[in-house]
């Protein structure tokens, strides 16, 4: 037989039912027993009343086990969170009334209180999604129960399935995390190296949370990251000892000719202005050198945003080669451009790309031999020739070279030439000025835009330098 959703078949498989009416009838039955013992009634009798004492019960009990049955199967429906909408109770028994009225009002709370509490927990986590710095919750044993956005950007979506000791290969920070869960210590403060997932310097802060013995989130655990931080103050201190360094020496010779015309040259007009032509000449490349390290220590800090503007090679090219025309006629020289008329904008940073031209036509016009032409020549290249120390971009690329005639420079200088400082003796020999930063700032300008710088040199062709920008 089919069960119907409320139907007798409840009520009466129910052996409580049954037991009931049978409690109820017992008195009367011993009655009927007693009676038919003294032959008072005929047993014939006794059973026939007993039976009606039986039905009347069962006629007494019926409808309030019915409803209550219906209770019962409509509290378990709530208990479930399933909605009942659709199902309304009719119930006719006034305390069956009361029971229902007292569950619904009691679940319409709930349903309130859910509602509020699923409010606060969604700001909850929208607020902790904000910050930028990853926090977990973890359990008692360590389980991670929640992650905040910045967290699971790091770590990965899956990382609320994790332990904790799983995630971070390291013992000293597991070792706190352990001391905070066992209750040794109501925080623990310590900076540890993470070699897996990423190799990186932490600074972690685990604490219990206030309601430790209740809830199942008993510790929250902010990490910092440090690696960036470290990194400004390597680029500060690397600044200072390089400008310090590199300052000494102008500023030794500056020294040393002020001595001399405060004494020996006081009075000998020709060798003072000599010694103030070489004072100035070494004044201006002070602050050629202070505004290239300047400019390279901001590069580097630029490092880690992506290049977001679209920039116009073409535009820029024209520009560079009219602000050193003058520079280039004073050696004779003349700036030659090649190239199509329509070329793809990228996307650069224009400032930066602007001194990365302008560093290559630079060194073509200071370097070149005189009298004869720099050419800039641009191309739309497949690919990006790869790096031995970093990824650059994939896909096509403009591709802008720079060409001087001049000698061959060797195979052991050309791999050099982007070092910090370096420059070629015989240029220092011959007095042209530099710093030895540009070509290092050329690099580091290359690497943002995770392009590529090549050079070639042989005696017949002169000196090229390539550079590679990513069209996307
Ligand atoms: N086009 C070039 N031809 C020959 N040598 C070059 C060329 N460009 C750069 N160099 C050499 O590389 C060195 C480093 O260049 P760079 O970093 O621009 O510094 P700077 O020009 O200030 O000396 C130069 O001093 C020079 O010796
Ligand atoms: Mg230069």
């Amino acid at each position: 037989m089919k069960r119907k959703k409320f139907g007798f078949t409840e009520v009466e498989n129910n052996s409580d039912f049954v037991s009931r009416v049978l409690v109820l009838s017992f008195p009367s039955a011993m009655v009927f027993i007693l009676l038919a013992f003294f032959d008072l009634l005929t047993p014939y009798w006794a059973v026939v009343s007993y039976d009606m004492i039986v039905l009347f019960n069962v006629a007494f009990l019926l409808p309030i086990s019915f409803e209550l049955a219906q209770v019962k199967k409509y509290i378990v429906t709530l208990s479930k969170g399933e909605r009942t909408q659709d199902f309304e109770l009719k119930l006719s028994e006034q305390e069956a009334r009361e029971i229902a009225d007292a569950v619904n009002s009691m679940h319409k709370f709930w349903v309130y209180k859910t509602d509020a509490l699923e409010a606060q927990s969604m700001s909850d986590t929208a607020v902790l999604d904000t910050l930028p710095d990853p926090i977990l919750m973890i359990d008692r044993s360590g389980n991670i129960l929640g992650a905040n956005l910045s967290t699971r950007k790091l770590l990965g979506e899956n990382i609320t399935d994790k332990n904790i000791e799983n995630v971070f290969n390291a013992n000293n920070f597991i070792k706190a995390v352990s001391k905070v869960l066992k209750k040794e210590s109501e925080s623990e403060n310590l900076i540890f190296y993470a070699q897996s997932p990423f190799n990186k310097k932490i600074y972690a802060h685990i604490k219990q949370l206030p309601w430790f013995s209740k809830g199942r989130a008993v510790a929250v655990v902010s990490l910092y990251d440090m690696t960036k931080a470290m990194k400004i103050e390597k680029m500060q201190s690397d600044f200072v000892a390089n400008a310090s360094h590199e300052l000494r020496t102008p500023l030794s010779v500056i020294s040393g000719f002020i001595e001399t015309l405060q004494t020996s040259a006081k009075d000998d007009k020709e060798a003072q202005e000599t010694f103030l032509k070489i004072m100035a000449d070494q004044a201006e490349y002070m602050s050629a050198l202070i505004e290239n390290l300047l400019s390279l220590s901001r590069i580097e800090l630029s490092q880690d945003e992506t290049p977001k503007e679209k920039v116009r090679i073409n535009t820029i090219i024209e520009e560079v080669s009219e602000a050193l025309s003058l520079k280039a006629s004073e050696r004779n020289m003349k700036i030659m451009i090649d190239m199509p008329d329509k070329i793809p904008f990228i996307m650069a940073d224009a400032q930066q790309v602007r001194q990365l031209v302008q560093n290559l036509t630079d060194n073509a016009l200071k370097y070149g031999v005189a009298a004869s032409d720099v050419t800039i020549n641009v191309k739309i290249a497949e690919t990006i020739p790869s790096s031995k120390s970093y990824t650059v971009a994939e896909g096509k690329a403009v591709a802008v070279s720079v060409n001087n005639k001049g000698p061959k420079i060797n195979p052991e200088d050309l791999a050099r030439l982007t070092e910090r400082f370096y420059r070629l003796q015989e240029h220092k020999n011959l007095n042209i000025k530099g710093t030895g930063l540009g070509l290092s700032i050329a690099k580091q300008i290359i690497l943002r835009h995770r392009g590529n710088l090549t050079v070639t040199s042989t005696n017949y062709d002169g000196t090229t330098f390539t550079i590679y920008l990513p069209l996307k």
